[in-house]
């Protein structure tokens, strides 16, 4: 892969696609969608703890032989878990279970502000996967103390060598302006959904003021973008599939895509997007479809 990777601001080097993991099972089947997925040619995978497949995750890293080296693992830190010692446990069982010494990337995966009746529009398998490690009940009114607190944990593992970069996951502007102002170490990263359809452009602005890269998550919609007339439209354009398009939009634009696929023929065909850039005219029409402004 051309270009293959962007630098963090830390000097760190990431590569630009991540491997998404989400709904991976924690078993050999999952163990061999990762091996698989490392064999294609990822060298970047996303987990987090509260996908429940960090065991799979490592076995599948072993079992690809790739040296260690090579490889950027990213896992993240549950909601459940933030605060000062609940952190530093919570980073130790995830090491533990991918049976790694160090990670590259460790991400707070919320702010853990949102209130019962925001959550109650997860989807379901979203809310199946949180039902099995809850959230404390109301994390709304004390979201800043949890997350500064677990933010000085990581700040200290990362001197300690045992986390490469770190970031957080779903932060506004509001948030960053409110927990990082008076900190050691600035966020490398922040995680959030992102695709043509769904952008946060006052996030991805203020990640680009603050040299934070943008990686976005369900850069399909969940599966759900393959219907989209314009997608298609420019599918057939370029002689590429819908997937290509939507990463080579998201590459456009320096963010870094999380693409999901249980399919090697997926995998393979997601990786498959350095061949082609796509015109400013067709950035700006897939631009325009954003509903979130
Ligand atoms: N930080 C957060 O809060 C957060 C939230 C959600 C997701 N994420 C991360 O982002 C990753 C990706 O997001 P996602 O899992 O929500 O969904 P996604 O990547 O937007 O979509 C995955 C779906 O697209 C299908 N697909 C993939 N490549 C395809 C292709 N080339 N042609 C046709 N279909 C294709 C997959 O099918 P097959 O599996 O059948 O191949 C799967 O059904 C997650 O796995 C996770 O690592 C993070």
């Amino acid at each position: 892969m051309e270009n293959e990777h962007y630098t963090l601001n830390n000097g760190t080097k990431i590569p630009k696609i991540a491997f998404g993991t989400w709904l991976v099972p924690n078993n050999e089947a999952g163990a061999q969608t990762v091996t698989t997925a490392l064999t294609v040619g990822y060298r970047h995978i996303d987990t987090a703890a509260v996908y429940g497949n960090e065991e799979a995750v490592g076995q599948g890293i072993r079992n690809s032989k790739l040296p260690r080296e090579d490889l950027f693992i990213t896992t993240k830190l549950w909601n459940a878990d933030q605060g000062y010692q609940k952190t530093k446990i919570a980073f130790e069982k995830s090491l533990e279970r991918l049976q790694l010494d160090y990670v590259d990337l460790y991400l707070i995966h919320s702010p853990a502000d949102r209130t019962p009746s925001e959550r109650e529009q997860d989807t379901e398998s979203w809310q199946a996967m949180v039902d099995e490690y809850p959230t404390p009940d109301n994390p709304v009114d004390n979201w800043f103390e949890n997350v500064a607190s677990s933010w000085q944990a990581m700040t200290e593992l990362y001197h300690e060598g045992k986390i490469k970069a770190l970031g957080v996951s779903n932060f506004y502007p509001a948030h960053f302006e409110r927990v990082f102002k008076n900190v050691s170490v600035q966020p490398m990263v922040n995680q959030i959904r992102l695709n043509p359809s769904q952008v946060l452009p006052e996030t991805v602005k203020y990640d680009d003021a603050h040299q934070i890269i943008t990686e976005a998550y369900s850069p399909f919609g969940q599966g759900r973008s393959f219907k989209v007339p314009l997608y298609q439209e420019l599918a057939a354009k370029y002689h590429k599939t819908v997937s290509q398009i939507l990463l080579r939009w998201s590459l456009d634009h320096q963010y870094l895509p999380l693409p999901k696929a249980g399919h090697e023929a997926h995998m393979r065909e997601n990786l498959n997007v350095f061949d082609f850039d796509l015109t400013p005219e067709d950035i700006s029409r897939l631009d325009s479809l954003n509903t979130k402004k």
